[in-house]
């Protein structure tokens, strides 16, 4: 099953488990987890399910598609080179990805 490595902007990590086809946001809502807050459920609406991924794991996931980059330019907290909407960021069965959640998502 896909685990994912969510690490807060102050420094707390939360390993979580999913299910294959899950997304990093789905994995996060479904655990109560505080830092992604996906208000749009996952329809690319709102970005408030910010991530920054790390550099080694960006390359194995789904590849940006042009509205989730416009998305990206409005989130609450800076957008970097490794800012992706984890509602988009779906997982397979033996993927293992560590994400930083931001300072702020609203
Ligand atoms: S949950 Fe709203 S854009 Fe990802």
């Amino acid at each position: 099953m896909p685990q994912v490595t969510y690490t807060s902007a102050t420094g707390d990590v939360d390993v979580l488990e999913g299910n294959d086809g899950d997304s990093i946001m789905e994995i996060a809502v479904r655990n109560g987890l505080r830092g992604i807050v996906a208000e749009c459920g996952g329809s690319l609406a709102c970005s408030t399910c910010h991530v920054y991924v790390s550099e080694e794991d960006l390359p194995s996931l789904p590849p940006m598609e042009e509205l989730e980059d416009e998305m990206l330019d409005g989130t609450t907290s800076e957008r970097r080179e490794n800012s992706r909407l984890s509602c988009q960021l779906t997982l397979s069965a033996d993927d293992k990805v560590h994400v930083e959640t931001p300072e702020s998502q609203v």
